[in-house]
């Protein structure tokens, strides 16, 4: 099976992780883990992006020197990243030698090839967003946009990438790539906007006006750009490992257009590269309503979110709650709705029946399946059906519903408990009934085992600890373990921690 390599964008540095760089890790992880699950060797890769003004500002403010507040905030997302669970290959820096090398390197190659040139630019400047901004970009008044910050106009020499000449092989490139862009819908707008002209991308920026970024090799009164450095990340970080082109350049919504979309092909298509295989492009989460931010309030802290609850709960909730593609609400009401119902009563009180009942009835060694019936059947059948559909829900990113089918399927084991009620067969000692209760044991075991095998890649601690309690080595592959067994007979099982505590009943008022 051919290697997969998937990367996430790599985050800002001038401010601490949040919602948004927590989910974006957790999806790539479940992608990553899924296929290594289908035996692909993966690649999975994320990291810091750590030049430019703002890094330089938010330094400043806070009076250390800018290596230092990288080494700090960086080591923040590395501790995000093992708190999640994240499964990533490697964590690259863009002020690390080995990107800045290649950055070097690729601007030289472009220079010499010609692609770059040196030219006197005067222009409307956003410092916030570090881009040069266009007179359409203004507001119909006149003044421009709040996201711009303070605009100035400003003349200097640059140097500028020939992008504009690469327009038409961009489109032809898209037109022809169905799969370029997912989902479908930002396809069409990265079209939509290729249909005005593209300008030539500036990619210096003097350095008595910024000095934190990579010096221009053919000019070191430059630094570069930090979108034509922090792009080169996914290229750098795999150079020597024969990786490139990436699969699954992961990306939230506001990042396709202009960086990701136009510059990053063109780039890789001036220096001779294949453009990733698909930018998949996530939507974006706003809280109780709002846009997430610290001064409103509503800034969801994702290492604090998974103190006070767990990591699973969180991994859960929001591949649950949002459909690849489109935007999600967080709140704690619904995070509590789902808590509740699919996490504690659900999936948590099937682990703890199954465990339990073992316990009691057959001194906690899982019994050998006796006879089938309907209700077996039934539930063996709907095994298949939702192993089959989670297959291909997973194959086109409905992570979201693949999760609802696979909980509809723990409900399914619950309801079969009810249906066989162990605990009045353990009663009735003539053989049927001890017949019927060994095979009930063993059917809920083997369904409880099989559903955390689908679960595995959203909520791997919480899987491999049932998995334990069942007696079973924790997942590796999914090669033999989808199919309905016997294998848990005579398997002896362990106790199980409280996988999801009951929430605290709200304080009375
Ligand atoms: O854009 N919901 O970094 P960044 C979901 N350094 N995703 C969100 C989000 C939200 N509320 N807020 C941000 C950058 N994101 C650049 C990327 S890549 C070569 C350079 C996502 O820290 C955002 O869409 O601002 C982006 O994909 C990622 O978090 C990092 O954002
Ligand atoms: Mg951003």
């Amino acid at each position: 099976m051919r290697p997969f390599y998937l990367t996430t964008a790599i985050d800002y540095v001038n401010g601490s992780p949040h919602l948004g760089h927590a989910y974006e890790k957790v999806l790539a992880d479940v992608i990553a883990r899924s296929r290594r699950l289908q035996g692909q060797n993966v690649h999975f890769l994320t990291g810091t992006d750590e030049h430019g003004q703002k890094v330089q500002q938010s330094a400043q403010a806070r009076g250390v020197p800018p290596q230092q507040f990288c080494d700090e905030v960086a080591g923040e997302f590395r501790d995000l990243c093992r708190l999640l669970n994240i499964s990533n290959d490697d964590f690259v820096r863009t002020t690390e030698p080995r990107h800045k090398a290649v950055v070097r390197a690729m601007l030289q190659q472009l220079f010499d090839k010609g692609e770059i040139y040196r030219a006197e630019y005067k222009g409307f400047y956003s410092t916030r967003q570090e881009q040069f901004l266009r007179e359409k970009d203004r507001l119909p008044g006149g003044s421009w946009p709040e996201i711009y910050g303070e605009v100035t106009e400003i003349t200097e020499a640059n140097y500028f990438f020939k992008l504009a000449s690469y327009q038409q092989w961009l489109i032809d490139y898209i037109t022809a790539h169905e799969d370029f862009v997912f989902p479908a819908h930002r396809r069409k707008s990265l079209l939509e906007f290729l249909a005005d002209p593209l300008n030539d991308l500036c990619i210096s920026r003097p350095k008595e006006r910024l000095e934190w970024g990579i010096p221009l090799p053919f000019d070191e009164n430059y630094v570069t750009y930090v979108w034509f450095d922090a792009l080169l990340n996914y290229y750098s970080a795999v150079k020597d490992l024969g990786r490139w082109p990436a699969d699954y350049n992961i990306i939230g919504k506001d990042i396709l257009i202009p960086a990701h979309g136009i510059y990053w092909p063109i780039m890789l298509h001036a220096l001779g590269q294949p453009p990733p295989r698909t930018l998949l492009v996530h939507g974006w989460w706003s809280v109780n309503g709002q846009k997430m931010s610290k001064s409103t309030g509503n800034f969801i802290d994702p290492v604090a979110f998974c103190r006070e609850w767990s990591v699973d709960a969180l991994r859960y909730f929001m591949i649950r709650e949002m459909a690849v593609g489109q935007d999600s609400d967080f709140s704690r009401e619904q995070f509590l709705v789902r808590y509740s119902s699919e996490l504690a009563n659900n999936l948590g009180n099937l682990v703890n029946r199954t465990l339990n009942m073992t316990v009691r009835f057959a001194d906690g060694t899982v019994p050998p399946a006796g006879p089938c019936e309907d209700a077996e059947r039934e539930l063996q059948a709907l095994w298949t059906q939702t192993r089959d559909e989670v297959a291909r829900l997973n194959a086109d990113l409905q992570f979201h519903v693949a999760l609802e089918r696979t909980m509809t399927f723990v409900t399914a084991i619950n309801a079969y408990i009810e249906r066989r009620a162990p605990w009045k067969l353990a009663k009735d000692t003539s053989a049927p009934a001890q017949a019927l209760l060994r095979t009930s044991l063993a059917t809920m075991a083997e369904a409880l085992r099989l559903a955390t095998t689908l679960l595995w890649p959203v909520m791997p601690a919480t899987a491999d600890k049932v998995r334990a309690g069942l007696g079973q080595a924790p997942l590796i592959s999914w090669a033999g373990e989808l199919d309905w067994s016997n294998r848990l007979a005579g398997a002896t099982l362990r106790p199980v921690e409280i996988l999801f505590p009951k929430p605290p009943p709200p304080a009375k008022s």
